[in-house]
């Protein structure tokens, strides 16, 4: 066995590694200029509707573009990215991509990335390294921004009550930089008000089985709950679920704003059972795969690319439902 063989196959051993698309292996990565260009990416997981979204997006993007993609599904463990990027680096792929579940514990695994140049481009979600030369660029979302959205939503739409008003938070995986950042955009903004109130604040892990779980424990904790805001919109399906089951009618006994805007929450709102969404676009495979291929050419590229997003109001979300992609 050659010893580049042998490295992928230790490297691959406890790594789920599947090729999306293209013949070329391992073996093929890092060979000279004729080769097909090779990505290898490092998914968080399947948590949401969201992520499917964007999985789809990526593996697409790859293949209409004649990139090799390597996707490593990480399962939501942070110890999975490591060795994924760490088995991806013994394969000598051109450019590193990944979503990092969380954003501390990174630096270690950049390092070696970068001792060994291979590129690393942030998709989704960013890290909180100091060092920014262990990333080349930064494509996703800014998070805080979107927070501040379901916070002005909220301001506008009790704009005439007395409060108190009683809000329960969704939040996302703890750690990561979503729910970091969703929640402290929408704290800025509602902290302007002592009529807002967060009452209670819990985890939901981005997954509509917790988004549920977590509600059902806030229904029976809280007295009375006027707004749920959930980081997600698995979260708050999951939740209304749980509204339902609690004999209440989500969307007007409990409003509630959320963030992302797949189909399914979008249908929620055209039944009336989400009152506000904060876009959060997961179609981000064409623009990697473009930056992909222009840092291995040797361009120079943005070190920040912000996704452009909208909100949602129910008519809007009703009258875009037929031709939304996900
Ligand atoms: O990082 C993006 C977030 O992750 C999305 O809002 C959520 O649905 C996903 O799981």
């Amino acid at each position: 066995m050659s010893k580049r063989a042998a490295a992928a196959l230790v490297a691959g051993a406890t790594v789920a590694v599947l090729t999306a698309c293209g013949s070329g292996g391992a073996g093929s990565a890092g060979k000279g200029s004729g080769h097909k260009l090779v990505v290898g990416f490092s998914q968080v997981g399947a948590e949401s509707g969201w992520r499917t979204a964007n999985t789809k997006s990526i593996q697409e993007a790859a293949k209409k573009a004649g990139i090799e993609l390597k996707f490593s599904d990480a399962q939501q463990k942070q110890e999975n990215q490591i060795k994924a990027i760490r088995s991806f680096i013994q394969q000598k792929v051109d450019v590193i991509a990944f979503s990092p579940v969380v954003e501390s514990g990174w630096d270690t695994v950049l390092k070696e990335a970068k001792d060994a140049h291979i590129p690393v481009v942030l998709t989704d979600r960013s890290v909180d390294s100091k060092d920014e030369s262990l990333y080349v660029s930064f494509l996703g979302s800014d998070f805080v921004e979107e927070g501040r959205k379901a916070g002005d939503w909220l301001v506008k739409e009790y704009a005439a009550a007395a409060g108190p008003v009683n809000i329960v938070q969704l939040e996302g995986t703890t750690g990561s930089a979503p729910a970091n950042d969703r929640k402290s955009g929408f704290a800025d903004v509602v902290k302007a008000d002592p009529k807002f109130k967060v009452v209670a604040s819990q985890t939901g892990d981005f997954t509509r089985a917790k988004g549920k779980e977590v509600m059902q424990a806030f229904l029976k904790s809280q007295p009375k709950i006027d707004v749920l805001y959930a980081h997600n919109d698995d979260m708050a399906l999951g939740a209304i679920q749980a509204v339902e089951e609690a004999g209440k009618k989500p969307g007007s006994d409990i409003k509630i704003v959320s963030v992302d805007g797949v189909r399914d929450a979008f249908t929620a709102m055209s039944q009336g059972k989400i009152n506000y969404v904060v876009e959060c676009n997961p179609l981000l495979g064409d623009q990697l795969m473009d930056l992909a291929k222009k840092i291995k050419a040797g361009e120079q590229v943005p070190r920040r690319i912000k996704t452009e997003e909208g909100t949602f109001t129910p008519e809007q979300a009703t009258a875009a439902l037929p031709g939304r992609q996900y």
